[in-house]
Parts: C-alpha cells; structure tokens; sequence
C-alpha cells in the first residue's frame, strides 16, 4: 500500500492546499494530511481548528485522513510508515527552502522521499498568509479558500475588530 504525507501548516488551508490534496490522493492508496502543531508561532487557528477544517474540505475524498503532529516531520512520518513527503511548489521562490528540507528529511528518514508537485498555475500566487493579510483589510477572500473557510476566516477577524 502506498502512503504519503502532505504536511504543512494550513492556516488556514487555501484552494492551492487543496487542489495538492486533491492531486495527491489519486497517486496514493492512502494520504495523510498532517498539520503542524508549532509551539513557537501563534497561529490564527488553534491546531483543532485547521484539523477540523481540513476535515470538512477534504470529505469528499475517501483516502484521505487528518491528522495533527508536533516535532519532527520525519519521525511523524516514520511513525505512520508512509513512502513519501508531499510538497507542493509554487515558484522559483520556495525551492531552496523547499531543496533544504527534502534533503535533511532523507538524510535523518533514507527511505522516505519527498515527492514536488507544482502548483496549479491559478493559484501559484496563493499563501495563507495572503488569505490572512486579505481578511484582515476586509477583502473578498472567496477565491482563495474553500467556501467552508470563508466564514471562520472572517470571524476570527471581525471577532478581533470588535
Ligand atoms: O505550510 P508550511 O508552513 O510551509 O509547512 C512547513 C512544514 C510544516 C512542512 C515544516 O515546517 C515541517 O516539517 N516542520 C516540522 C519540523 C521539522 O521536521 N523540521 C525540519 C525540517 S528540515
């Protein structure tokens, strides 16, 4: 059984996200989304809330599971026995960070290797941190996230306005 890792920090997660996990299912029988609980960044959504997020957006798609992990990517990945690291590239701009990371991964994990695939060319401009910087000013984030994120985006904001 094949079995991949799509790890990231999802907040919130993004159409780009998505279309990743889309196109990443159909190469595996079993895709773990894996949502980094970072203790040293205070995200916008606490890690259940980007788990339970990406749990209803990804409903539709039977291989998929959402699971949280803190520490290491490669012991997560270690832990679940999975063949690869997904990763998705936007522009020129994520490689060397994204070369670093793959490369200290399959010195510290041999056998599992992470696999790029690039972004959909609509959305290669898209980060959560645009989603965010857009809610915050109030703009029309529909294009950019799943219509089920639209509204906590939104509330998170006008929750911190009131
Ligand atoms: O969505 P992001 O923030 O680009 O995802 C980055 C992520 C979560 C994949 C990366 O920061 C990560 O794997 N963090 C876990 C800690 C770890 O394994 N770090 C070593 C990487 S060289």
């Amino acid at each position: 059984m094949k079995k991949a890792i799509y790890p990231g920090s999802f907040d919130p997660v993004t159409l780009g996200h998505l279309d990743i996990i889309e196109r990443s299912a159909k190469l595996v029988d079993h895709l773990i989304v894996g949502v980094l609980n970072n203790k040293a960044k205070t995200p916008l959504f606490s890690v259940d809330e980007r788990v339970n997020m990406l749990k209803e957006v990804t409903k539709h798609i039977p291989n998929v599971e959402v699971l949280s992990f803190s520490g290491l990517l490669v012991e997560f990945a270690k832990e679940h026995e999975v063949n690869a690291i997904i990763r998705g590239l936007r522009a020129v701009t994520d490689f060397e960070y994204e070369l670093a990371m793959s490369q200290t991964n399959k010195v510290a994990a041999p056998s599992i290797d992470t696999v790029f695939l690039n972004t959909s060319l609509e959305y290669a401009y898209l980060s959560s941190s645009i989603v965010k910087e857009m809610a915050m000013y109030n703009g029309d984030i529909s294009k950019f996230v799943p219509e089920y994120v639209i509204d906590k985006v939104n509330e998170k904001y006008n929750a911190s306005n009131n």
